[in-house]
């Protein structure tokens, strides 16, 4: 009987156990939920809270009249597509050489490196040496007039 009673006990306290498990797993799935949900959410409503990674470097009125957007630390270089402007690009502003800030030509429609002279095409790929390596990319958007990159 004893024993009966040690099992049956053994018994109930798997079954809270594997009660609680559900509870947990809904709990997850609900703080995953709105996060899916946003995705699909309009622009407006991203953009006044930027998800993921994206982080505003400047709005797209500033990009229009500078040509360029650097981020304040200097390192993020966004500029419009030569391509398609109704879209941006945005490239690690470090030269791949040596390590000098490139400047965006907005004549050429380059990047060029003050040091060694070399050029990297908007979307960072290497025009001219001595750099033999393309500027890192990252994701770009623009939302609300708002330019957000994911680095
Ligand atoms: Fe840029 Fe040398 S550091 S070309």
């Amino acid at each position: 009987m004893n024993l009966n009673r040690r099992k049956l006990l053994s018994w109930f306290g798997l079954g809270w156990l594997a009660s609680l498990l559900p509870s947990s797993l809904i709990g997850c799935s609900e703080a995953t939920t709105p996060t899916a949900s946003s995705s699909k959410s309009s622009p407006e409503s991203v953009a006044a809270a930027p998800s993921g990674n994206f982080k505003a470097i400047g709005t797209v009125a500033q990009l229009d009249k500078d040509k360029v957007l650097v981020s304040s630390d200097k390192t993020i270089a966004v500029v419009r597509n030569p391509s398609d402007a109704t879209k941006v690009l945005a490239v690690n502003a470090t030269c791949t050489h040596k390590g000098c800030t490139v400047a965006w030509n907005s004549a050429s429609t380059e990047f060029v490196c003050p040091c060694h002279d070399a050029k990297f095409a908007a979307d960072g790929a290497v025009r001219q040496g001595p750099a033999d390596k393309p500027l890192q990319r990252f994701a770009a958007k623009i939302e609300n007039g708002q330019v957000l990159v994911s680095a």
